[in-house]
């Protein structure tokens, strides 16, 4: 059998290489859709030296005619997308008295909206399989909600409620929608917060320390599993302890 597709959104970030790389482990074809092309190039020439062989697919994650272009573009060239994972995020932190309505709806745009976008792309090809595998990286603070973060707390919010609804209408077609809540995970994104509100951040998470991204990935292989499909409209939450519900 063809091995089977997983498309990663923001796979060449920290996150989404270790997803990358831990779904190629488990034998899928794997293409990591970026957005700024020399990035993506000089990080798929990286993987390949340590053995890795991606695809790259360019994709503005925020517009569906860019999203529905790659997703057939990658249909044509690889094969069906079987499994889908929306880990594409920005922050645009800022107080609410001083966030501006661009920092507001870019990141709904990045992370929320294109939920929808690459989701509906995949969607008719994994009806016609009658299998898919939906993984959406949301956040504890789409859980708890974060100071200065209206914005992107709204989104990863938004996201699992996404998530609620099309687990329901996918339920009888082979097709699972989860979420996945990571806490802070020793990333780039996290490196922007000033260090002295990071230090107190990882005061706050009971097991002294920041995640790694492949405590991430391993979760994702689980829900992607062929033999993993009575967990749906889950969200599973990765934080250290941080946010308990
Ligand atoms: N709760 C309550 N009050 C707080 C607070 C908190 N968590 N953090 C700060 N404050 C207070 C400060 O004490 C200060 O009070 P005073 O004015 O009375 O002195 C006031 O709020 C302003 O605080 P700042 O000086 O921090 O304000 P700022 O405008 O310089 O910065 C900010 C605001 C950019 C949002 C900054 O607070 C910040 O970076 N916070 C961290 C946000 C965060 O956690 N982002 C996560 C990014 S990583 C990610 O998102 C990945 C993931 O999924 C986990």
């Amino acid at each position: 059998m063809s091995k089977r597709i997983a498309l990663v959104t923001g796979g060449t970030g920290g996150i989404g290489a270790a997803i990358c790389r831990q779904l190629s482990d488990d034998g899928y074809q794997v293409i990591a859709a970026y957005s700024n092309e020399e990035k993506a190039k000089a990080w798929q020439e990286a993987q390949k030296a340590d053995g890795y062989e991606f695809g790259i697919s360019y994709m503005n994650v925020g517009d569906y005619e860019s999203c529905r272009t790659a997703i057939n573009t990658i249909a044509e060239v690889y094969g069906p997308v079987s499994v889908l994972v929306n880990n594409a995020g920005i922050t645009r932190d800022g107080v609410m008295k001083k966030m501006s309505w661009e920092q507001w709806h870019e990141v709904l745009n990045v992370n929320l909206d294109s939920v929808f976008n690459t989701s509906k792309a995949c969607l008719d090809s994994m009806l016609e399989m009658q299998f898919g595998r939906i993984i959406n990286i949301s956040s504890i603070n789409g859980q708890k909600g974060q100071f200065g973060q209206s914005n992107y707390s709204a989104a990863k919010a938004g996201m699992h409620g996404f998530t609620k609804a099309l687990a329901q209408e996918t339920a009888r077609k082979g097709i699972t929608v989860n979420t996945i809540s990571p806490g802070y995970i020793a990333t780039d994104m996290i490196m922007k917060i000033d260090e002295p509100i990071r230090n107190k951040i990882m005061e706050g998470i009971p097991v002294g320390r920041f995640g790694q991204p492949e405590e991430i990935a391993r979760t994702v292989s689980f829900l992607a599993a062929e033999n993993n499909g009575f967990i749906t409209g889950a969200n599973i939450a990765i934080n250290g302890g941080q946010h308990m519900c």
